[in-house]
C-alpha cells in the first residue's frame, strides 16, 4: 500500500520540472503581453477605443444592466467585454455564463467569431475553456461556470459574484432567471461590493422579460437596474452595409423591424409584413430614437430609406452619436475625449420619472 502511494507521488525531479514549466509559461505570457501592448495589433483589444457609448458598462452601483437591442447591435461583444472588465478587476471571482442551451453557450457566448468571450481577450490573457468541466478559467484566478437555461436547477447551489445572461427572452423557463439571481450573492471587489448581472437580448414579450424591465420599486430600492437601448443601425459600421440597408428596407414598418432591428418590446410580435399597427410595451425611460436628421452612407448625402430610416455618410448613426453628424467618423482621440467627458452616454435607470438620470 505504502509502496503504491510512494509510486504515485511524483519524484522531486519531476516536480522541479513541473514548477519550471509553470514559471516559464508565466514569463512567456508576461513577455508576449508586453510585446502585444506595443504592437498596433493590440489596439483591436482596446474596447474603450472601439465601443460606442451605449456599449460601455455603466458606472456606479447597480445590480442589473439590461442591454436590449436589435439584431447585430453587438450585444454579445458588449456582454463579453463587460465580463472581461469585471474579471480584470476581480481576480479569483466566480461568475456564471448562461445562455438558452449548452450549444448557445458554446457557439455564441464563448465561440462566436469576433464577439465571443474567448475572442475578446488578447492572446496572452486568453482564458482556458474546459467544456467537460463547464468551466472557463482566467489567468488571474477568476473563473466562470457555464449553464444552460434549459436546466434551471443546475443554478441551484453555486454562488457567483457576477453573471452574464444572453438572449434571456428566448429562455424556456423564466425560473432560470430566478435561480440565477438566488445564487448571485457573492460580493465583488470592484467597483462596489454589489454583484453584477449583465443581460443582453433582443427583447420578446415573455413573463421574464416584462418582469426584468419593470421591477417593483421595493426591488429597485435594493439594487438598481439600468436599461440600455440600441438598434441594428447603431452597429452598421461593423456589418456589411448593404445587408443592413436591405434588412431595414425589407422589414420597414413591420413588427419585426421594431422588435428585431429596433430592439423594442413589441406586444405579440409576429412576422406580418406591412402591419403598421404595432403596440410597443412601455419600457421605463427607454431612449427615444429619432433618425430624421440622418443621411445615407452610400449616396454621400442625406437620403430617406424605406421605413423612415436614414443614414449618414460613412457612419450609421442614431441618437447617441448626434455629435458626429455631417462629419467624418471620430478619431480614437476624439472618441476618448468624449467618453471622458461622459458625452453621449445613453443609459437609463428604472427610477421614477422625476429622478431619472441619463448618465
Ligand atoms: N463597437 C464595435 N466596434 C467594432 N466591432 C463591433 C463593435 N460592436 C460590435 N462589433 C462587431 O459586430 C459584430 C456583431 O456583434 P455581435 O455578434 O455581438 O452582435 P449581436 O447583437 O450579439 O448579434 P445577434 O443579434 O445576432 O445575437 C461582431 O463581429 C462584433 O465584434
Ligand atoms: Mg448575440
Amino acid at each position: 500500500m505504502a509502496l503504491r502511494a510512494a509510486r504515485s507521488r511524483p519524484s522531486p525531479k519531476r516536480r522541479a520540472a513541473e514548477r519550471a514549466a509553470i514559471v516559464e509559461s508565466a514569463i512567456a505570457r508576461a513577455l508576449i503581453g508586453r510585446l502585444e501592448k506595443r504592437s498596433p495589433y493590440f489596439e483591436r483589444y482596446d474596447w474603450r477605443t472601439h465601443a460606442r457609448p451605449n456599449q460601455i458598462m455603466p458606472a456606479g452601483d447597480w445590480y442589473s444592466w439590461i442591454l436590449m437591442a436589435g439584431r447585430g447591435f453587438g450585444k454579445n461583444r458588449t456582454g463579453a467585454e463587460g465580463v472581461r472588465e469585471l474579471v480584470k478587476h476581480n481576480p479569483g471571482s466566480h461568475g456564471a455564463l448562461v445562455a438558452r442551451t449548452a450549444a448557445d453557450v458554446r457557439d455564441t457566448m464563448l465561440g462566436n467569431p469576433g464577439s465571443g468571450l474567448m475572442e475578446v481577450f488578447p492572446p496572452s490573457e486568453r482564458p482556458l475553456w474546459e467544456p467537460s468541466k463547464r468551466r472557463v478559467t482566467f489567468p488571474n484566478g477568476a473563473y466562470a461556470t457555464t449553464y444552460s437555461a434549459d436546466e434551471p436547477e443546475s443554478l441551484r447551489g453555486p454562488q457567483h459574484a457576477w453573471a452574464w445572461g444572453d438572449e434571456v427572452s428566448t429562455w424556456r423557463y423564466p425560473h432560470a432567471l430566478d435561480m440565477l439571481r438566488m445564487g448571485l450573492r457573492l460580493p465583488l471587489v470592484w467597483p462596489t461590493p454589489t454583484p453584477r448581472l449583465i443581460v443582453t437580448m433582443t427583447p420578446r414579450t415573455t413573463k421574464a422579460v416584462k418582469e426584468l424591465l419593470n421591477p417593483s420599486p421595493e426591488v429597485e430600492a435594493l439594487g438598481r437596474t439600468i436599461i440600455t437601448r440600441g438598434t441594428t443601425l447603431d452597429n452598421a459600421a461593423n456589418l456589411a452595409p448593404l445587408v443592413v440597408a436591405q434588412l431595414y428596407a425589407r422589414y420597414a414598418g413591420t413588427r419585426l423591424e421594431r422588435q428585431e432591428l429596433g430592439g423594442e418590446l413589441v406586444e405579440d410580435a409576429g412576422d406580418v409584413i406591412g402591419d403598421n399597427a404595432v403596440a410597443a410595451l412601455p419600457v421605463p425611460h427607454a431612449s427615444h430614437r429619432d433618425t430624421s436628421h440622418l443621411g445615407h452612407p452610400l449616396a454621400g448625402q442625406p437620403q430617406r430609406l424605406a421605413g423612415g430610416l436614414q443614414f449618414c455618410r460613412g457612419h450609421a448613426l442614431s441618437l447617441h452619436c448626434r455629435a458626429d453628424l455631417g462629419q467624418a467618423p471620430a478619431s480614437p482621440g476624439r472618441l476618448r475625449a468624449r467618453r471622458r467627458s461622459g458625452a453621449g452616454l445613453r443609459h437609463a435607470t428604472t427610477q421614477p420619472k422625476s429622478s431619472v438620470q441619463e448618465s
